[in-house]
């Protein structure tokens, strides 16, 4: 059979690149996914001047490096300000009728950092008015992304629904010629820790989280895989602690440890 691809691809080399993506991240991808992989990964074949898929392969196999530079490559890192914003109110008026003077938030598979930095935007008047601190942990497997979060850099499109005064409040707009861009001012930068943590791993966390946010994560995951994090979150939480999942995941048929006080968002239960 002959292929118009570039570089030498198979099903039997797809089917172990996943197989080594998914014993490392948990991430389960389909079959459809197969021209995906070859799409993400052909920069890397480019950059090692390789022709062949197998080769690649091999490499991801053998080099420390090249598999990190690998599972940066799948994972799918779709994030936005301001994304799913019902649980930015939800959170506000939670924070507006509590007596926290600490809140500690964790955002589990961050991605690039708008949603640690919506956070932020959406609850720094009422932290700010009450006197409450707020710190938030990013967490995600992609080590690409984790710079970026940490750079807070974006395009001026991403923030262009905010009103100027937030964007006066918590940017910098970039200059010369980074005049499309702006920066999260380094104040509120310093609020956000980012750190690489795998989900499938033990957590090195040493503390408890009155919110974790795990939005459009679940999906890449199988059921029992799901249920052992479900589990290791409502470990996680502080009592009556809340769970912030994306727009179409669930924990019905996941989880008994939890209840549901919103759309996707879940209160420890116990
Ligand atoms: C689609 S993004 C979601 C970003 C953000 N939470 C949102 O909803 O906008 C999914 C993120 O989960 C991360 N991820 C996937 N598997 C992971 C794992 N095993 N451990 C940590 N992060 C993981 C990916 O790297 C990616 O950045």
């Amino acid at each position: 059979m002959t292929s118009n691809k570039e570089f030498g691809y198979n099903r039997e080399v797809f089917n172990r690149l996943r197989g080594l993506a998914n014993a490392w991240s948990g991430i389960t991808v389909t079959d459809e996914k197969f021209e995906m992989y070859y799409a993400r990964l052909t920069k890397r074949l480019r950059f090692h001047k390789l022709a062949d898929f197998k080769d690649y392969l091999h490499m991801v196999e053998n080099d420390a490096h090249e598999f990190k530079e690998f599972i940066n490559c799948i994972t799918t890192n779709v994030t936005s300000f301001g994304r799913e914003q019902h649980h930015f109110d939800y959170l506000k008026a939670f924070l507006t009728q509590s007596h926290h003077k600490e809140f500690n938030i964790w955002s589990a598979g961050c991605s690039s950092g708008e949603e640690p930095y919506s956070i932020i935007l959406n609850l720094m008047p009422v932290c700010e008015k009450k006197g409450i601190k707020l710190t938030i942990t990013a967490t995600d497997l992609d080590t690409d992304v984790l710079q970026k979060g940490a750079n807070g850099v974006y395009p001026l499109q991403a923030i262009e629904k905010y009103d100027l005064a937030v964007k006066k409040q918590f940017f910098e707009k970039g200059k010369g010629t980074n005049n499309n861009k702006c920066r999260v001012k380094e104040k509120y930068r310093k609020l956000v820790t980012f750190q690489q943590l795998n989900l499938m791993d033990e957590w090195q966390l040493s503390q408890k989280y009155d919110v974790i946010f795990c939005r459009n994560v679940l999906i890449y995951f199988d059921a029992p895989k799901k249920q052992r994090l479900a589990r290791k979150y409502w470990d996680h939480l502080v009592p009556e602690g809340h769970l912030f999942l994306g727009h179409s995941e669930t924990l019905h048929k996941i989880s008994d440890d939890f209840d549901s006080v919103g759309k996707t968002i879940y209160r420890k239960r116990g």
